[in-house]
């Protein structure tokens, strides 16, 4: 079987700057509560009028551009997000017509911050087996109109931001580069330490005034966040031992982990677990808070930019997500 791999990473983030110092003055926060306990100074919002679809288009030309390929060489689309566009279709026929890729297959992948992984592992398998040969996958978030900027909502919505980044997966080059393993996992058990209960088909009707404005604010996301921290750091260093284990290598010779951004303590517990330097480690979480899907791709994305990620690293992707859901991939880029 042949090997994939990432050939071209691309990325968009909304120009609205929001700072901690700004979100103090729409609820009862600090900068420093916010600093001191998930590393997160800064998140860019989108106008409002900006759909997941329409960055995540930007960033899938870029990725496009990166990888030298014309959009007609794209034979399907996985699109990761958890904020699309509009309740149905899937965003992913919004961005295929916002690319020319008419008649490709096109999908969502509903999996929260693991999406891109679990997105990634599918365009893999595509790939590998020959069935297409350039899969484009996207993760896309606008996380900033569905959040409840008050008081009420400030353990949540302050975590979380808007951003997007692309990835044109295809053959490998090299054979002995590329998307080494992926591991994917799932636990629905806990689907409600982390969820958006409102609007839902299983409630009449599916959306009242009551559930927006009412003390529950159910149409907003609702976490117990301890709860989900403490999952976050045994399932992220459980698989990314369960790739590096795959493929017989330990965290030392780890180039890069690059984790999914959901809190900077959550990334340094992790690799103090694992024994890996700040080196070894992709943060950018401090200027883009929680974007979800988007997350890991954007680290990637700026790890290239910034030349810290070189052809012939061994490099780690993990995510832990709603769901719960949580997943790696080790590549050799
Ligand atoms: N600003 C100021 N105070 C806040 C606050 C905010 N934005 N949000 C919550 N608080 C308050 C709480 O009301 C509470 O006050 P109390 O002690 O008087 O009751 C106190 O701070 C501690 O709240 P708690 O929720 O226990 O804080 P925490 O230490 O657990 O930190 C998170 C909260 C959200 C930062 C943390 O739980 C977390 O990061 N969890 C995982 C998030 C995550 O990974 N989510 C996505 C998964 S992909």
């Amino acid at each position: 079987m042949r090997r994939s791999h990432i050939l071209g990473v691309g990325h968009c983030v909304p120009e609205h700057v929001v700072t901690n110092q700004d979100l103090t003055r729409l609820m009862d926060t600090s900068d420093e509560w916010i600093q001191q306990r998930t590393g997160i100074r800064e998140r860019r919002y989108s106008d409002g009028c900006t759909g997941a679809s329409d960055m995540g288009a930007v960033a899938a030309k870029e990725a496009l551009t990166r990888a030298g390929l014309d959009a007609s060489a794209i034979q399907c689309i996985v699109f990761a997000t958890l904020s699309p566009d509009v309740d149905m279709p899937a965003s992913a026929f919004l961005l295929q017509e916002k690319l020319g890729m008419s008649g490709i297959p096109a999908f969502d992948v509903r999996n929260q911050c693991s999406g891109f992984v679990y997105s990634l592992a599918v365009a893999d398998q595509f790939v590998k087996t020959g069935a297409y040969d350039y899969v484009l996958v996207v993760g896309s978030e606008v996380h900033s109109t569905g959040l409840d900027l008050s008081t009420r909502g400030r353990d949540v919505a302050v975590i979380f931001g808007d951003g997007a980044a692309a990835a044109v997966v295809g053959p490998s080059p090299d054979p002995d580069r590329g998307i080494l393993s992926t591991h994917l996992h799932a636990e629905g058990k806990y689907a409600e330490k982390l969820w958006v209960e409102a609007p839902g088909s299983r409630l009449r009707p599916r959306l009242t005034e009551e559930m927006i404005t009412g003390p529950d604010g159910r149409v907003f996301p609702h976490m117990e966040g301890r709860y989900v921290f403490r999952h976050a750091v045994v399932r992220l260093a459980e698989v990314i031992r369960e790739a590096l284990d795959a493929n017989g290598v330990s965290a030392a010779d780890l180039d890069l982990l690059i984790p999914h951004q959901a809190n900077l303590r959550i990334n340094q517990m992790v690799a103090g677990e694992l024994g890996l330097r700040d080196e070894q480690v992709v943060n950018n979480i401090d200027r883009y808070g929680n974007t979800t899907a988007a997350s890991i791709p954007l680290a990637l994305y700026e790890a290239l930019e910034t030349g810290r990620l070189q052809p012939g690293m061994l490099v780690c992707l993990a995510a832990f997500g709603a769901g719960f859901t949580w997943g790696s991939a080790l590549l050799r880029w």
